[in-house]
């Protein structure tokens, strides 16, 4: 099944429940907006575009489970809930992006009846418009690779953190599908273990050759010269970087990625970003991101075991951001480019992708 997808018979958002890999592949059903936004937040559903198709369905959700006499009550209890959904992680853009989309729609319909089947029919042409996007990444990007190279990727930027096939690893699947026989090391990606729990599941279930190393491994395997790419996701790119990056674009991705991007230069090594344009946010600059703080339990503990000091001041920022001077290739549907970026054509880009 997709990442995400809506339940036609239980008349519900339901998704793979990615914090019980790898131990167990079960699905979780959210039957209210309070359960989505719960899934969101406890990284049920995670990934920049899954969430984006996430923040679409719970709209679609939202819409089918307020009622009112009035279309402009009805309106206003959707969009309550929508922005609730959007606010739920505040780093990648594709949750509100998508989330605002698909209210739009509701606010543009005639009636409670029409809004309700507009929203879900949007939802679904989201989540379908991404797994196509990412297969237009995975061959721009399969381009890059040659056969018999070996890739490193970070956190999970696959298939379950896209409705489907993935950005970072669908140009690795898109290698395979060309004949190319491309290896995968996966960080472990502390503290939550995307790259151990998710990446390495479903990169094995495709068979792709995989090697988990610790986080603190890394710049061993670059320094040894075991590593021909390193290739990562986004979960959002500003064109502008603001006070700290100057007129360059920047990609915040999982905590970790910068460092990444650091040694990939030192060592010669191409640093790849893979998103589609629905991650580029023409809006803001790098100043006016928030970088997600989550819970420091995830620190002082590890799966419920004590880690450290029950009161030890904790920093546990989810993402970090790597300005465009140390990305070699960035890989989006409509090709492959090499920063600096042209800004004036990714803002148009941006538009017709919207
Ligand atoms: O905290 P997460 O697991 O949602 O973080 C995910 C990432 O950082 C991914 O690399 C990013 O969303 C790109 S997904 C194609």
């Amino acid at each position: 099944m997709r990442t995400i997808d809506w339940d036609h018979d239980r008349d519900c958002v339901v998704m793979v429940d990615q914090t019980q890999l790898p131990a167990t592949y079960t699905t979780y059903h959210a039957e209210t907006v309070a359960q989505l936004i719960e899934s969101i937040r406890t990284l049920r559903v995670r990934g920049a575009p899954a969430l984006g198709a996430a923040g679409a369905y719970g709209v679609a959700l939202a819409a089918r489970r307020h009622e009112a006499d009035e279309f402009a009550v009805y309106a206003d209890a959707v969009a309550a809930d929508a922005e609730a959904i959007a606010n739920a992680r505040p780093t990648a853009v594709n949750l509100s992006r998508e989330a605002e989309r698909v209210l739009e729609e509701l606010e543009n319909s005639a009636s409670i009846d029409a809004a309700r089947e507009r929203t879900l029919r949007l939802a679904h042409s989201i989540a379908d418009a991404d797994v196509e996007r990412n297969r237009q990444i995975g061959d721009h990007g399969a381009a890059l690779l040659s056969d018999g190279d070996t890739v490193m990727t970070h956190c999970n930027a696959g298939a379950l953190a896209t409705v489907d096939w993935g950005t970072a690893l669908g140009i690795v699947y898109s290698a395979h599908e060309a004949d190319k026989r491309v290896d995968v090391v996966a960080n472990e990606t502390r503290p939550l273990n995307q790259g151990a729990r998710i990446t390495t599941v479903e990169l094995l279930e495709r068979d792709v050759e995989t090697t988990l190393i610790p986080d603190n491994a890394s710049g061993l395997w670059l320094q040894r010269g075991d590593v021909d790419a390193v290739v990562v996701g986004a979960d959002r790119i500003v064109l502008e970087g603001g006070e700290q990056f100057g007129d360059q674009g920047v990609v915040f991705n999982k905590i970790g990625t910068y460092k990444h991007a650091v040694l990939a230069d030192r060592h010669d090594v191409p640093f790849v970003v893979a998103a589609p344009h629905a991650t580029i946010d023409t809006e803001r600059t790098a100043d006016e991101v928030e970088i997600e703080e989550r819970d420091p339990s995830e620190l002082r503990e590890i799966y419920g075991t004590q880690n450290a000091p029950a009161d030890v001041p904790v920093g546990n920022p989810a993402f970090d951001p790597t300005p465009m001077e140390l990305v070699d290739y960035l890989v989006t549907e409509t090709g492959v480019y090499e920063p600096p970026l042209d800004r004036a054509a990714f803002v148009e880009a941006a538009e017709m992708a919207a």
